[in-house]
């Protein structure tokens, strides 16, 4: 049997643990051939494949990014663009697929399944937000890297007693917003599925002025005003129907800063969140991610993606994951409540 790999999307720390994995076994246990498709589904409408050996996935365990590249193309917005997908398969006499990706990736599986391709998903995303698994990959590094951001603007932000604004990534889902800001001890966390009251912000700001400590206001890129829009960098939309975010944490500082008369500055943590290597526990899913993933393939359980369920790996449909994303419960934000302000 000959596999093709792809990996589409916003890239995340684990992808090439995926791919190491997936390989290692679809070779030493079932005699699999493995290719790969170049910069996601562009590869697969352009007929660009590569050879994947074990010798190709050696040392990438600990490397970010992804040795295959990855773009953001929805082969369902190109003329023919199912046609060419199999055609690029079949000229190649790839039999199945392994599709890791977020929601967007992994919703184009689904319906190219529904086609008739044999494939499999991986749910990738450092923003956690792929419904049908608890967890995806990448999360637990960008995590790591905001909360390593927020303790060290902590010491600055208290030498010259201002405010810090920390704008982390989160277009729909305010994921990373809230466990580094937690993890951090931040005073404020926005999140997208709580528009925000500017009034309250600046009421916590000031109140932990009182307490002669600097406040850390952690923000979601996604998260908005109550009164108002989400701040956009660029109007333009990918081919998934996305515009591109950031601008609220600089929208905050100015705002915290005239309202309450006090210095306010902001940090973007933006693609930092995305690079480098992976945590351990990134590492750890990823690779039982793929293992799962290989074996799926083998059962001819297509049409599915890998999921983590407690610290089980399951199969759940790629439907599940479809048009949806997983969001904060308002009833887990509100837990924090008391280290707010
Ligand atoms: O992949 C998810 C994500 O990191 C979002 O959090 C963010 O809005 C987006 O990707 C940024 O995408 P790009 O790499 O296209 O700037």
């Amino acid at each position: 049997m000959k596999v093709g790999v792809l990996t589409g999307g916003g890239d995340c720390p684990g992808l090439n643990a995926v791919i190491r994995s997936v390989v290692r076994k679809g070779v030493q246990e079932y005699g699999f051939d493995f290719v790969g498709l170049r910069d996601g589904w562009l590869g697969a409408l352009q007929g660009q494949v590569v050879p994947l050996g074990i010798a190709d996935v050696r040392g990438i365990l600990p490397r970010g990014g992804t040795i295959l590249g990855s773009s953001r193309t929805n082969p369902l917005k190109h003329e023919d663009g199912v046609l060419r997908v199999r055609d690029t398969l079949a000229a190649h006499e790839v039999d199945a697929l392994v599709v890791i990706g977020g929601e967007d990736t992994l919703g184009a599986a689904e319906e190219l399944s529904r086609h008739g391709v044999k494939l499999v998903g991986v749910p990738k995303t450092i923003d956690n937000d792929v419904v049908g698994t608890d967890s995806t990959f990448g999360f637990d590094t960008a995590v790591g890297i905001a909360t390593e951001a927020i303790d060290r603007l902590h010491t600055t932000a208290e030498s010259h007693m201002r405010t810090l604004v920390v704008e982390v990534m989160g277009r729909h889902s305010g994921w990373i917003a809230l466990h580094a800001g937690v993890a951090g001890g931040a005073n404020v966390i926005l999140v997208p599925e709580r528009p925000f009251d500017i009034d309250q912000v600046c009421a916590w700001v000031r109140s932990r002025f009182r307490t002669h400590y600097a406040p850390i206001v952690v923000v979601a890129e996604g998260a908005k005003p109550k009164e108002g829009q989400m701040v956009l960098k660029d109007r333009t939309l990918d081919e998934y129907g996305h515009v591109r975010l950031s601008g609220i944490g600089e929208w905050l500082a100015q705002e915290i800063s005239q309202r309450t008369g006090s210095d306010a500055r902001t940090t973007v943590l933006g693609h930092v969140q995305r690079g480098g290597t992976p945590s351990a526990f990134d590492r750890w899913l990823a690779t039982r991610f793929g293992l799962h993933a290989v074996d799926a393939v083998k059962k001819g359980d297509f049409g599915t993606m890998t999921a983590l369920r407690g610290t089980e790996i399951v199969r759940v449909p790629l439907t599940e994951a479809r048009g949806r994303t997983k969001q904060v419960d308002p009833s887990l934000y509100d837990e924090f409540s008391v280290f707010f302000g």
